[in-house]
């Protein structure tokens, strides 16, 4: 017996149990994203997004002093990242998704961070080479996404440390070993090159305002497990003169094999961009679902959409049409829709945006260096 406490961890490098979303905006302060302030956003986007719409983004810090700010004619810019330590996945892209829809509504500008330094310092078996490679890699699914080649950078930590250290050592002079040992986890045995890490992380949130000179608002999409690196920039960012950078939080597209967020060390739990569809299929096929164990009792019970990855990946990414998800969360429940026929047209489905994927992949790598800075570059 757990008692009604379930156990779940999540920190910036290791989700673990059934999160609960709930707990999780209380435990770490959050803003639930509530109606106004999504019909607010609506509005201002001229349209909606289903990620937003679905609550996949749950919860946010500041995005209404964001707003007042664009509507008072403040452009703000975008920031988010990905620590390269594998292919990426499809839960990778779930933060990308809604940052791409708001670079096209706002025109915004996007850094992205690939911090090949961050995987190197957390993952003992990862050398710097594997990093640089797999963010380079991975940089290619970033560009796959579409995003404006006239407003989007992306970097790797190491190429562009030249300009982020100014940034970082700023604010790594305001956080304490023991905020930072409490706040991440960390202990006296932890590398001290993961001590300084979050001050790399949090620099990207004040590129601009150091550029122009002035301060410039930023909004940060990601995954909720990135929220602490933030939370520590927040509170140093009015000691330094910054805004503080507002966050909307995602949550975690779940694994295929159920529970927790997808791994990118278990393969049979997440779908890689660059899966074969022979792979996609087996994993597919294989996945965990809120189904029945027999077809007799599926059809008399029903299944459990709530705690299938497979409804949750149409839910996330593979429909758009809100009236069909809606039309097959009933047809699950009811019994009418056995998980087989589910997962067939969900394999087709991505199959048919890996194929597309892919091939935009392929031609990224054309422009991928338009896209890089180095050194001291800027926009
Ligand atoms: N640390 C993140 C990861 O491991 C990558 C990252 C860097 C990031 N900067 C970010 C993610 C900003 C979201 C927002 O995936």
């Amino acid at each position: 017996m757990t008692g009604n406490r379930e156990e779940f961890t999540v920190t910036p490098w290791e989700v673990r149990g059934e999160v609960n979303y709930e707990r999780l905006v209380v435990e770490f302060g959050l803003t639930p994203l509530n109606k106004d302030l999504y019909e607010r956003l609506t509005r201002l986007a001229g349209d909606t997004h289903k990620l937003l719409r679905r609550g996949v983004f749950f919860a946010h810090r500041d995005l209404d002093w964001l707003l007042d700010k664009y509507e008072r004619g403040e452009m703000f810019y975008l920031y988010t990242g990905r620590g390269p330590s594998g292919h990426t996945h499809l839960g990778h892209m779930v933060p990308w998704f809604l940052t791409k829809w708001l670079q096209d509504r706002f025109g915004a500008k996007l850094y992205f961070q690939m911090t090949d330094d961050e995987k190197f310092l957390f993952k003992p078996e990862l050398t710097l080479e594997k990093t640089r490679k797999y963010a380079l890699d991975n940089a290619l699914d970033v560009i796959a996404l579409g995003f404006d080649p006239d407003k989007t950078k992306i970097f790797l930590d190491t190429d562009y440390i030249g300009f982020l250290y100014k940034i970082a050592l700023q604010f790594a002079k305001k956080i304490t070993f023991s905020t930072v040992r409490a706040t991440f986890g960390l202990t006296e045995s932890s590398n001290i090159g993961q001590i300084f890490f979050t001050s790399i992380q949090a620099a990207p949130a004040f590129i601009e305002s150091i550029i122009t000179g002035k301060n410039v608002p930023c909004l940060i999409p990601l995954a909720v497990d990135q929220d602490p690196h933030f939370r520590l920039a927040r509170d140093v960012a009015p000691k330094l003169g910054f805004y503080k950078p507002a966050i909307l939080h995602s949550k975690f597209l779940p694994s295929l094999s159920g529970g927790g967020k997808m791994s990118s060390s278990e393969a049979m739990s997440a779908i890689f961009t660059t899966d074969s569809p022979e792979e996609v299929r087996k994993k597919i096929w294989n996945a965990f679902t809120g189904g029945r164990p027999t077809i007799a009792e599926q059809r008399e019970k029903g299944g459990n959409p709530d705690i299938c990855p497979v409804f949750h990946y149409y839910a996330f990414i593979f429909e758009e049409d809100d009236r069909a998800l809606g039309e097959r969360r009933k047809r699950c429940l009811s019994g009418d829709l056995l998980c087989g026929e589910c997962k067939e047209d969900l394999i087709k489905r991505v199959t048919n945006f890996l194929k597309e994927h892919q091939r935009k992949r392929e031609r990224a790598r054309d422009i991928v260096d338009k896209f890089l800075l180095r050194g001291e570059q800027t926009f």
